[in-house]
């Protein structure tokens, strides 16, 4: 049995980067450029949208192909400012994926509005065409996708769909980096598109998010929403919406400007981080491929990955896989130094949010979560999967090491010779 934890990780990238210790794989440029920006004694919060907050959203708009960047505090303070600026009636439905982050739909309920969960596809977990449609009521005013785990949703139809009934789009792509459908980036075909910076997440601020929008209205609107005074006064020129400027809507979701620094400093790296995850992860699909009993993700031809936020195969041995087996086989991957998981958080449908009424009058009175089950699809993509986890210090080695303890794991179980098809 091969032994991962004697394969070294790299302190440096390919292009020669020294990387911090961490999960989240922090360049250490990025400490200078924080001291730098401390050592000048540049601004530790900036109210209209200059310095280090202009810098930034300009390059994220120049990296990831979009227009009219807001940045916020958060990606979830992002997306409450995406469904308040599309300025939707009280009870409107908002159609979501049942499989996805919560905070892609719950800052609809802060906006007296209704999600509706529906079935996602087996294969990775991206809203159905399909059970979207048969979810439209006569009170649907929007559709929110996630381009789960960075796997773009099937964009042509899904906006084809809203263009007919008339309905709103919001691309979540806090998962998606840099991911393209049918050679176009992500975020751009939506009314509006969010990305979380969170440190998880592919780029990085600690704690951050940014909208993106097309519509230079829903952009003054989101602004308003979350970013009052200096940077209402000077961007937004409705003249109705500007009366407003000095309180805006009332909440403040403007980004730190140390989160901005990290942020701008990561996002220099991002395009060689995505390249090298995606090598690395190709070759362990590839691999893995080759094993009895493990089925990488599935990656459609008219998609590319961009973040690939997590990796995750699923155990289909023959006879299929009861839960004794899934445990034994994970936990075997494990003792081989694989940092093989179950995925930590479950689909929408479980959680008591969107099942139960919350015990607080506020929430309550709008609270109309609608549950288009059964989600068939949801079951058979969770069914026996689990998540590897792959940073940006490992490196081929391990990722071949990886693989081999799946050969070796996987081969034991099933009476076949290791080697995984190397
Ligand atoms: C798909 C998705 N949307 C939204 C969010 C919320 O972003 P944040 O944690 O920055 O508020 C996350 C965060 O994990 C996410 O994964």
């Amino acid at each position: 049995m091969v032994d991962v934890s004697r394969i070294a990780t790299q302190e440096k990238s390919e292009a020669g980067e020294h990387l911090l210790p961490g999960k989240a794989g922090i360049s250490a440029d990025t400490v200078e450029e924080v001291a730098r920006y401390l050592r000048q004694g540049n601004p530790l919060s900036i109210g209209d949208g200059s310095g280090i907050i202009e810098r930034l959203e300009h390059r994220l708009e120049e990296l990831l192909g979009i227009q009219n960047v807001l940045t916020c505090s958060s990606g979830t303070a992002a997306l409450h400012s995406a469904y308040l600026a599309l300025d939707l009636p009280t009870g409107s439905e908002v159609i979501a994926p049942v499989t996805t982050f919560h905070a892609s739909v719950t800052p609809a309920l802060q906006c007296g509005l209704s999600p509706v969960l529906v079935d996602v596809d087996p294969d990775n977990g991206n809203i159905s065409p399909a059970a979207l449609r048969a979810a439209i009521t006569e009170r649907t005013r929007c559709v929110v996708v996630t381009h789960n785990l960075g796997h773009p949703v099937e964009l042509d139809e899904i906006a084809e769909i809203c263009r007919t009934h008339g309905l709103r789009l919001i691309e979540d792509c806090s998962h998606a980096y840099l991911s393209t459908y049918r050679g176009r980036p992500v975020g751009t075909v939506g009314d509006v598109a969010v990305w979380s910076m969170q440190a998880a997440k592919t780029l990085v601020a600690g704690e951050g998010g940014f909208l993106a929008t097309k519509d230079r209205a829903i952009f003054e609107r989101a602004c308003l929403a979350g970013h009052y005074r200096g940077r209402s006064e000077k961007q937004i020129t409705d003249p109705r919406l500007r009366a407003f400027a000095d309180t805006g809507l009332g909440l403040k979701y403007r980004l730190h400007p140390l989160a901005a620094v990290i942020a701008w400093s990561e996002a220099g790296h991002l395009v060689e981080r995505v390249a090298r995850r995606r090598r690395l992860l190709t070759r362990l699909s590839t691999r893995l491929t080759g094993i009895p009993g493990v089925q990488p993700p599935r990656v459609r031809d008219e998609v590319t990955m961009g973040g690939w936020f997590s990796y995750r195969p699923t155990l289909v041995p023959s006879g299929g896989c009861p839960a004794e087996d899934y445990e034994r086989i994970v936990g075997a991957l494990q003792e081989a130094g694989v940092p093989a998981h179950r995925p930590s958080i479950g689909s929408l449908d479980a959680m008591p949010l969107f099942t139960t009424p919350p015990p607080l009058d506020h929430a309550v009175a709008t609270w109309r979560p609608r549950l288009c089950g059964p989600f068939d699809g949801a079951r058979a993509y969770e069914k026996n999967r689990l998540s590897v986890t792959v940073t940006a210090s490992d490196t081929l080695d391990r990722i071949e090491a990886y693989a081999d303890a799946f050969a070796d794991v996987m081969g034991e179980r099933t009476g076949l010779p290791a080697g995984g098809g190397r």
